[in-house]
């Protein structure tokens, strides 16, 4: 594939998430710094001083992490800037692991608003995206290319996974008026999209990965190069 094509493909989709990092960034921040959460976002709990700073903390990262993946994949940050690509990785990885960490302590302390169900597969997701951003960074330092590439792949789907679920509300809502969802995200269609905005895209990646061989083509790292796919 040429690299004109990922470029586009990259740049498209890190410029429609652009409002939703935006808006979770300034939530994450204000959340951080007001004595009051609960009066910016119905996200936040009263009395719940752990787990607001938590959530507010994982949206910060969380945004870091959703503009951060498909910017860090551009073909032209691998090849001509090696030494950015491996800083802003270790920086994804932290951001990963403090987003993960901060929305499974808030699952944890205070459950999500879709009860049982929904904590379940959010924090699936939780550990879903520290699992991909570790094994991206530890196959990077192992220098096996292939296996770096490909757990890059599922962490960038799942670090767009957050605005996705977003998008899949907005679209539902301009086509049906929010048929089978309700403000308790009970409705049929809330309890499918905790797990459709990410399972179907992974599932997609790994079809794609394992039917096509697609693979990185930038000159990173090369001691693995002559190895079958693996993972
Ligand atoms: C990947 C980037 C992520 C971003 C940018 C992000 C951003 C946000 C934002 C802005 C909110 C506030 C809700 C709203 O106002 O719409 C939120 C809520 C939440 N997030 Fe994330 N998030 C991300 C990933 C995750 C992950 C990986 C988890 C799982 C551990 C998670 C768990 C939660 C939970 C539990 C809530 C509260 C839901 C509720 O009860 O209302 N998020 N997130």
């Amino acid at each position: 594939m040429r690299p004109i094509v990922p470029t586009i493909a990259l740049l498209i989709l890190a410029i429609n998430t652009l409002w939703f990092v935006a808006y979770s960034a300034q939530l994450g921040v204000q959340g951080l710094l007001s004595d009051a959460p609960t009066d910016l976002s119905l996200v936040f709990t009263e009395n719940a001083t752990v787990a607001n700073a938590s959530l507010a903390a994982h949206m910060v990262a969380g945004a870091v992490l959703t503009i951060g993946a498909p910017l860090q994949a551009l073909p032209i940050v691998r090849r001509r800037w090696p030494r950015m690509h491996r800083r802003g990785g270790y920086t994804l990885f932290v951001a990963a692991v403090v987003t993960g960490i901060g929305g499974l302590g808030y699952i944890a302390l205070t459950g999500t608003i879709g009860g049982r169900w929904m904590d379940v597969w959010f924090a699936i997701y939780g550990v879903l995206i520290m699992l991909a951003a570790a094994n991206t960074v530890y196959f990077a330092i192992e220098k096996d290319r292939q296996r770096h590439f490909r757990w890059a792949v599922r962490l960038i789907i799942l670090a767009v996974g957050s605005w996705i679920y977003r998008m899949h509300y907005v679209i539902w809502y301009a086509l049906t008026d929010g048929a089978a969802s309700n403000d308790a995200f009970t409705g049929l269609f809330d309890q499918i999209q905790v797990f459709a905005f990410f399972l179907p895209y992974l599932l997609i990646a790994e079809i794609g990965l394992r039917l096509f061989h697609v693979e990185q083509r930038s000159r990173p790292v090369s001691k693995s190069s002559s190895q079958p796919p693996k993972s």
